[in-house]
């Protein structure tokens, strides 16, 4: 068969070859083998080229380039256009067995945690829920909670101030004022809320923080009672084996006073975790209740407190610092 021939046929098969290559069922690379690799049929048609005349030579050189040259170039258009295919095939047929896009699972704040086990616990024995004014006026925060303006007990929390009369609220205790004003005796409420101080930042203090305030009125409301509601609450929150202690201390709108501070083994030493006490006459009377009739007791404890105990946290800062690697653990 003449060179000339063999040219024509090798042409046929690899078009033959490349039109009847589906690029999913069949690796496209035995074809580039078969034709254009080094002892391909091209490269073997060269190998023939010194049988041919002499004078024939160049002209049959000439042919077989353009051969290998189009071959090359139909093979890789037919990469291209494959590769085309694919991405468009992707496009236009999505998997729907692929698992779908996982969103990230948010969870309960910690100090939220915390509050909800302080409202449950409270809830189940007679406490109804409240909440007061975060912007207040001078009068409900400091004076009639028996704190005068120039009070040194004033120094107790620094206060932000937002105009000459009014402030953010130091503690919760505003609102047992709001809430006497409010209602006649007797009331049995807790109070949580966010409360501020302008305080220097530090592991254990912040310039924001949350309080659970309870204010009970009735008649015969002794500071044992509030001695025993406090321990049940204690209990429960921390588990039967705490070990929990009450020491005198001062508070104007409450007499007696007492502050309560549970054991931290990590650290060992005992945390203060609120403040509490019969609630003093002169308050009363600043609402309209007649202390000749009706006793109560209040108390104040820190949330942030609590759950840094709970959750054996050892910076205040971390509640604040929305880190989710942080927040996610509980
Ligand atoms: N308001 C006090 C504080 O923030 C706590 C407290 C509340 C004390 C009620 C006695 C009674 O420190």
């Amino acid at each position: 068969m003449s060179l000339y021939k063999k040219i024509k046929e090798v042409r046929n098969s690899f078009r033959a070859d490349l039109d009847s290559f589906i690029s999913d069922q069949n690796d496209i690379g035995p074809i580039r083998i078969k034709y254009l690799g080094r002892k391909g049929e091209i490269a073997q048609l060269f190998s023939e080229l010194g049988d041919v005349e002499p004078n024939e030579r160049p002209e049959a050189g000439k042919l077989l380039n353009q051969l290998k040259i189009e071959c090359t170039k139909s093979f890789d258009e037919k990469i291209n256009t494959n590769n085309n295919a694919h991405e468009s095939n992707k496009e236009s047929h999505e998997d729907l067995t692929l698992p779908g896009l996982t969103f990230p699972l948010g969870s309960l704040h910690p100090i939220q945690l915390v509050l909800d086990e302080i409202k449950d616990i409270f809830k189940s024995i007679g406490f109804s829920i409240a909440y007061g004014p975060e912007i207040d006026d001078d009068y409900h925060n400091f004076q009639a909670l028996n704190i005068p303006k120039h009070h040194p007990a004033r120094d107790m929390q620094d206060t932000f101030f937002i105009e000459d009369n009014i402030v953010l609220r130091t503690h919760t205790s505003n609102v047992q004022i709001h809430l006497m004003e409010e209602k006649s005796p007797p009331l049995k409420y807790i109070v949580p809320g966010r409360v501020y101080r302008n305080e220097s930042i530090s592991f254990k203090s912040y310039c924001l923080f949350h309080q659970v305030e309870g204010i009970y009125v009735d008649k015969n409301v002794s500071f044992s009672e509030l001695k025993g509601t406090i321990e049940y609450f204690v209990k429960r929150m921390f588990g039967k084996d705490v070990k929990i202690r009450f020491r005198p201390s001062y508070f104007p709108f409450t007499e007696p006073s007492a502050e309560v501070d549970i054991w931290n083994d990590e650290r060992g030493q005992w945390l203060e975790i609120l403040g509490c006490g019969s609630v003093d006459p002169a308050v009363f009377e600043n609402v309209g209740y007649d202390p000749g009739i009706w006793q109560g007791y209040a108390f104040g404890m820190g949330v942030e407190r609590i759950a840094m105990l709970k959750y054996k946290i050892g910076d205040i800062r971390h509640f604040y610092q929305g880190d989710v690697r942080f927040l996610s653990q509980f």
